[in-house]
């Protein structure tokens, strides 16, 4: 395919799936064997959507994200697709994946500080990434939008030329929220974009993040651990476990009425203003070299069959447009003789709990 960076952004976007991955399979070796950081992930995200990510440490989230930006780690294999507009982000070469990147695809990364160059000031910063995918935009032009987006960010003309250590913490990020957002791209992935601010900083970039679906359009993919965060930012959210995403449906179903049980450990493992106390869930995530046989969730999950140890997941529609793989929501019929008894877990020593 080829891509004409001198389209004007935004005038040709279809009405199908901005993005849509399909059996995404990640993995990285190591002497040990295949890291099987993404195992068969299908998500899609129309115009607009902000669809959360969430799991624990080491589930494969960040792999998943820059598996969606065509920008995995030298080594790291793969399989399946990533469609954007209908294009396979993963058969590109590695020009037309530079060119969609930036102009049609953006990253938020956790640390601004490392993706900011100390020596360039912020006027280079945006005129330099403007001029690189819009040539033809004059640099008066190219200044008008890079001030447009700042002010959008809320930060004013009269910082364009200062340098990135100028800004504080949470100003740095929101230079490079807008440095991904100045080319109006359709998708954008965060990747954890507010983990190393303060709470009230952390408070005013997810209201950005929220006033983007109404400013720009754009389909985001929020990736944090932070389920308050996912609450008040998206409209759906995807549980991930282990490589899998073993739950998805709009925010309201899937924390109103969680159908998985790694979700409802995840929702009780959240701050509880009552006790203030922080339930965490016993036992550790599985290695994903060798994962455990069966459901992955099953030698932790509270409510686990024997099936659950044996066989793979059924996978359940759930919600209104969701899903859910867990035997616990399958057909009965389904269950194979004596596959509904309780599983008996193993107690989980203090060593894992650490
Ligand atoms: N470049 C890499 N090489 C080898 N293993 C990696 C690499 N990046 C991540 N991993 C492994 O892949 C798994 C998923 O990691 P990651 O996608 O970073 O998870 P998360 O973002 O949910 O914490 C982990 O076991 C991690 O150690
Ligand atoms: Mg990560």
């Amino acid at each position: 395919m080829t891509i004409d960076i001198t389209q004007q952004p935004g005038t040709t976007r279809s009405s199908g799936p901005v993005i849509e991955v399909r059996d995404l399979r990640v993995w990285y070796g190591t002497t040990r064997g295949a890291i099987r950081a993404v195992d068969g992930v299908s998500i899609q995200l129309a115009l607009g959507e902000t669809l959360g990510l969430v799991g624990e440490s080491g589930c494969g989230k960040s792999t998943l994200g820059r598996g969606l930006m065509g920008l995995l780690p030298e080594g790291a294999k793969r399989d399946g697709e990533v469609l954007f507009q209908g294009d396979d982000i993963l058969q590109m070469s590695t020009k037309e994946g530079h060119a969609l990147r930036g102009s049609e695809l953006g990253m938020i990364f956790q640390e601004p500080m490392t993706r900011l160059n100390p020596l360039m000031r912020i006027s280079q910063h945006f005129e330099e990434t403007i001029r690189q995918h819009e040539p033809g935009l004059s640099k008066a032009e190219a200044r008008e939008r890079a001030l447009e987006t700042l002010r959008l960010m809320g930060i004013p003309p009269t910082r364009y030329r200062c340098y990135p250590h100028e800004f504080s913490g949470g100003m740095r990020q929101r230079l490079m929220i807008a440095l991904a957002l100045v080319l109006r791209p359709a998708f954008v992935v965060a990747d954890e974009p507010t983990t190393a601010l303060d709470v009230l900083v952390e408070a005013q970039i997810v209201q950005i993040l929220n006033d983007l679906r109404n400013s720009f359009d754009t389909a985001l993919l929020l990736i944090t651990h932070n389920l308050g965060i996912v609450a008040e930012a998206c409209d759906r959210v995807a549980v991930m476990y282990a490589g899998r995403i073993v739950e998805q449906g709009t925010v309201r179903e899937v924390f109103g009425d969680p159908r998985h049980p790694y979700t409802r450990e995840l929702l009780r493992s959240t701050i509880s203003l009552s006790t203030t106390g922080l339930n965490f869930i016993p036992g550790a995530p599985p290695d994903l070299v060798d994962p455990p046989a069966g459901c992955r969730f099953h030698p932790r999950c509270p409510n686990a069959m024997k099936v659950c140890a044996d066989q793979d997941p059924i996978v359940m529609p759930a919600h209104a447009a969701g899903n859910v793989e867990c035997w616990l929501s399958g057909p009965d019929d389904q269950v194979p003789p004596g596959g509904s008894d309780r599983l008996e877990q193993q107690e989980f020593g203090v060593a894992d709990e650490a």
